[in-house]
């Protein structure tokens, strides 16, 4: 198929002028799969994926946000930053319970749990849990950085001991890479962590195992790429979406304010090319992180995107988008295992696209509550089948 404006595959349905201003998206060509190497573009079968960074809460937010990923995903590395954090053993243990209760009945998934990192853990409870298989990884939050991170770390110095322990026993940091500085501008805040923190910890403690979670700039993007060894990045699904001006088109829009926030284009297209480039250590972590509509529609809102219901076709159109539908197996489905060094999946999905979009419902209910579904507001053909 002769690559054709992606503006002229819209349809009618639901597609209004109005939706065309997330513009960058829109002004790429869409290329058949024929083009991206594969013979047929209409069903793709890969490995079944994992998402390497997710947020599921509590309760009856848990219970109504789960069903979602365990459809697509089989593992998925849960985030510690209940409005009680995950901090012990004893804290992953009880969670993963609650976790595998709130299954439907039939599911097969395997939530990977973190420990959040705060200036009194214990180098002995970490490596106790990491041997017993209860946690896969220790999250750093810097304090303050955004949802429930009040008890993350201000001082980086203070949790030394703890990340040494970690580089000899090989388990890994996943990283919120935001500088809390309020000094710093908020566009600014990754590549100054980078800068004034992950940089020095690295030349610190070089054996440390580390992944900077959800990448927002081609600053991240180039760090990862310069470093030689233990260092990976997450990208999710929407800063490979939006970029900043999606938060304000017509409006302010508070269904596309997340942490670390959208940046310029440029940078949206800098996570895009390591997302198609088959480097593996660049892989999905989607960061869905339900809030309820309240909590975001308000005078001051929660940061986070809810993705986890849409993800996979997202990607298959952004990966399309690209030309690179037979890279998006890597990145969903082997790089992330690899990394952790976790067998890959050895179930299959399919993904089968549809000559019209397919109609995702645009919000979900949680206990009586509302909760907006990521819109990238294109097209979006592919299906999970
Ligand atoms: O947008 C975000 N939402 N970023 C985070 O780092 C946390 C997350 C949440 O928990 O809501
Ligand atoms: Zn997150």
């Amino acid at each position: 198929m002769a690559a054709t404006s992606l503006s002229e595959t819209f349809c009618s349905e639901g597609c209004s002028q109005g939706r065309r201003l997330l513009a960058p998206a829109f002004q790429a060509t869409y290329e058949s799969g024929s083009k991206a190497g594969l013979g047929l573009t209409e069903r793709l079968k890969i490995t079944k994926p994992d998402d390497w960074h997710l947020h599921l809460r509590d309760g009856a937010m848990l219970e109504a946000v789960l069903p979602h990923t365990a459809k697509h995903f089989a593992r998925a590395i849960i985030m510690p930053n209940l409005v009680r954090p995950v901090v012990t053993a004893t804290d992953a243990a009880a969670y993963r319970e609650r976790i595998m209760a709130a299954l439907p009945e039939g599911a097969d998934f395997t939530p990977l749990m973190t420990l959040y990192l705060t200036e009194s853990t214990q180098p002995d409870d970490i490596a106790a849990a990491f041997d017993d298989g209860v946690a896969t990884a220790v999250k750093l939050y810097p304090a303050g950085a955004t949802t429930n991170s009040a008890s993350g770390v201000r001082d980086i110095a203070k949790v030394y001991a703890v990340l040494e322990r970690m580089a000899e026993i090989g388990m890994p940091l996943c990283v919120h890479g935001e500088v809390t500085d309020s000094a710093v501008d908020i566009f600014d805040r990754e590549a100054v962590f980078i800068e004034r923190v992950l940089h020095p910890l690295r030349t610190r403690i070089p054996e440390l195992r580390i992944v900077m979670e959800h990448v927002t700039t081609k600053d991240g993007i180039d760090y990862v790429r310069q470093s030689q060894k233990n260092l990976a990045a997450t990208l999710t699904v929407h800063h490979l979406m939006i970029n900043r001006n999606a938060l304000f088109r017509g409006g302010i829009r508070p269904h596309y304010f997340c942490l670390p926030i959208a940046k310029r284009e440029v940078h949206r297209l800098a996570l895009r090319e390591a997302a198609v480039s088959g480097d593996a250590r660049f892989f999905l972590g989607t960061d869905s992180a339900p809030h309820p509509d309240h909590d975001k529609e308000t005078a001051c809102g929660c940061a986070g995107c809810f993705t986890a219901a849409n993800a996979l076709s997202c990607l298959a159109y952004v990966f399309e988008e690209e030309g690179a539908l037979d890279r998006l197996e890597g990145f969903v489905s082997h790089f992330g295992p690899d990394w952790y060094g976790l067998p890959r999946n050895e179930e299959a999905i399919t993904l089968v696209k549809r000559d019209k979009p397919v109609g995702y419902v645009p919000k979900i209910e949680a206990g009586g509550e509302r909760v907006t579904v990521f819109d990238p507001e294109v097209p979006l053909c592919w299906e999970v089948v």
